[in-house]
C-alpha cells in the first residue's frame, strides 16, 4: 500500500522531469533556429549588398546605351526617346530615402511619356526639343554643333551628369564665376554663351522659358533647397601623378578617336552631329565648364567611352581631360583683348589650361 503512492509519486516526478527536459529541449531548439535565422538572414543581406552592382555605374551603362543609339544612325529620335525607355520611374520617387541595401539611388525624374497634355505640356516638350536638338530649336543662340544633351546625358536625366532635376533645385545660388547670385535662368544663359559658344537669349525669351519649364517638370516631387545625390557632375579626386598630355593623347587615340575623330572634330552625318566635337571651332569655348579639368575628368570618367563609363582609371580620365583641354577652341567671350589678363581675371586656377604654354604653344588664342 505504501509502495503505490510512492511509485505513483515517482512516476509523476519522472514525468515532470521529462516534461521539463522536453521544455528545455524545445527552448534550446527554438533558440538555435532563431539565431541561425538571424545569422543567415544577415549574410543574405550582405550578399545582396555585395552583389548589387554599384548603382551609378549601372545607370551610367543603361544611359550610355541609350545615348549610343544616335551613333547607330537614329540620331534624331533616339535621344528624344532615351528618357522614356526602360521602366517608367515614379515621378517624385526618391530612393535615396528608401531603406535596404541600395542607399545612394539617384532621384528618378518622370519619363518623357509622362509629359502632360495641354499648354503646359507643350512648353515642357518644347524645352525637351531644345535640349535635344539645340541648334535647330534655339536658332540664333547657338554658335557650334553641340546639343545640351551631349554633356547632360539622357535628355538631362542622368545622375552625376548635371541632371536638370538637380540643377533646378540648386538656384538661385552664389557663383564664384560671376561673383553674384545667379538665378536658374541666368545659369541657362551661361550655357548658351560658353558651352554652346553662342549668344545668351534675352531674359524672359521663350527659349529660356521652355528650358526652365522642362527642368521644373523634371524636378517634380523634390523639395526646394534639397541637395539631391547625383546633382552636378561627379568630382574625381586628383590623380596620383600630375595629369599628363602624352599619356592623355595615348588614351585618346586608343579609346576616343574612333568616335570623336583624330582631330577632335567629332562626326557628322548630313545635318546631324552624330558624335560631338571635343575641340576646334565647333566645340565649347574657353569659358565653358568643360574647359575646367576637374569637370572634364569627372564627366569622362563617369560617361566615356560611351556605354563604357567607369572603365578608365582616375589617372586615365585626368590624363585624357588634360589632353582634350590642351587643344585650341573658340575664345572666351569675356576675353579682355589679352590672354594673360583674361587668365588672371577668369582662369586663375590649376584646373584651367587657358593662358598656359603647352608643347611650346600659348593656349587661349581662340579659333573661329
Ligand atoms: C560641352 C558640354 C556642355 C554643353 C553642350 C552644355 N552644358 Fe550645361 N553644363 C556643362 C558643365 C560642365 C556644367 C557645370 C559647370 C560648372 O559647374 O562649372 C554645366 C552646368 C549646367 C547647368 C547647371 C547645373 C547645376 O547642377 O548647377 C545647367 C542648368 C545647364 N548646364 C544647362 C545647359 C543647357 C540648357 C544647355 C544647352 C543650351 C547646356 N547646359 C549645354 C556642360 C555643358
Ligand atoms: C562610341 C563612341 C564614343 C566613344 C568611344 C567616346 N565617346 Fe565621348 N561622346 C560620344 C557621344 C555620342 C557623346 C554625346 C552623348 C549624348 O549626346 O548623349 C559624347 C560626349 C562626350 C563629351 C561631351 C560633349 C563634348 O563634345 O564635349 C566629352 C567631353 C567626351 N565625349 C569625351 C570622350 C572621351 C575623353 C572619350 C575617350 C575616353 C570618349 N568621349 C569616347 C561618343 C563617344
Amino acid at each position: 500500500m505504501n509502495q503505490h503512492p510512492s511509485s505513483a509519486e515517482q512516476t509523476e516526478r519522472e514525468e515532470r522531469r521529462e516534461f521539463a527536459a522536453l521544455q528545455w529541449f524545445a527552448v534550446v531548439v527554438t533558440l538555435i533556429v532563431v539565431i541561425s535565422a538571424l545569422v543567415i538572414g544577415r549574410q543574405i543581406g550582405e550578399d545582396v549588398q555585395n552583389d548589387a552592382p554599384p548603382l551609378h555605374p549601372a545607370r551610367m551603362a543603361t544611359n550610355a546605351a541609350d545615348a549610343a543609339a544616335p551613333a547607330a544612325g537614329a540620331a534624331t529620335t533616339a535621344s528624344a526617346s532615351a528618357g522614356s525607355s526602360g521602366a517608367a520611374p515614379q515621378p517624385g520617387a526618391q530612393a535615396a530615402s528608401s531603406p535596404g541595401p541600395v542607399k545612394k539611388t539617384a532621384f528618378a525624374p518622370p519619363a518623357a511619356d509622362q509629359i502632360p497634355e495641354g499648354p503646359m505640356g507643350d512648353v515642357i516638350r518644347q524645352g525637351e526639343q531644345i535640349f535635344l536638338h539645340t541648334g535647330a530649336n534655339a536658332k540664333g543662340f547657338v554658335g557650334n554643333t553641340l546639343n545640351c544633351v551631349n554633356c547632360h546625358l539622357d535628355a538631362g536625366r542622368l545622375a552625376n551628369s548635371a541632371p536638370l532635376w538637380g540643377a533646378y533645385l540648386s538656384y538661385p545660388a552664389y557663383r564664384s564665376k560671376t561673383k553674384s547670385v545667379s538665378t536658374f535662368s541666368e545659369r541657362l544663359r551661361g550655357c548658351f554663351m560658353y558651352s554652346m559658344n553662342g549668344k545668351a537669349p534675352p531674359d524672359g525669351h521663350e527659349v529660356l522659358v521652355a528650358l526652365e519649364t522642362y527642368s521644373y517638370w523634371m524636378a517634380q516631387g523634390t523639395t526646394v533647397g534639397e541637395k539631391l545625390p547625383g546633382s552636378g557632375y561627379a568630382k574625381l579626386p586628383k590623380p596620383e601623378k600630375a595629369a599628363d598630355y602624352a599619356r592623355g593623347k595615348a588614351v585618346y587615340e586608343a579609346q576616343c578617336a574612333l568616335c570623336h575623330g583624330a582631330n577632335g572634330e567629332g562626326q557628322r552625318s548630313g545635318d546631324v552631329q552624330v558624335f560631338p566635337p571635343l575641340w576646334g571651332a565647333q566645340s565649347y569655348n574657353w569659358g565653358a565648364g568643360m574647359a575646367d579639368l576637374h569637370n572634364a575628368a569627372g564627366f569622362v570618367k563617369a560617361n566615356m567611352p560611351l556605354s563604357r563609363g567607369n572603365t578608365l582609371s582616375d589617372q586615365q580620365a585626368w590624363d585624357v581631360a588634360q589632353f582634350i583641354d590642351s587643344q585650341e577652341r573658340p575664345q572666351d567671350p569675356r576675353f579682355t583683348g589679352d590672354v594673360a589678363s583674361t587668365r588672371k581675371q577668369f582662369h586663375d586656377t590649376e584646373n584651367s589650361l587657358y593662358g598656359t604654354m603647352v608643347n611650346g604653344k600659348l593656349l587661349g588664342q581662340g579659333i573661329r
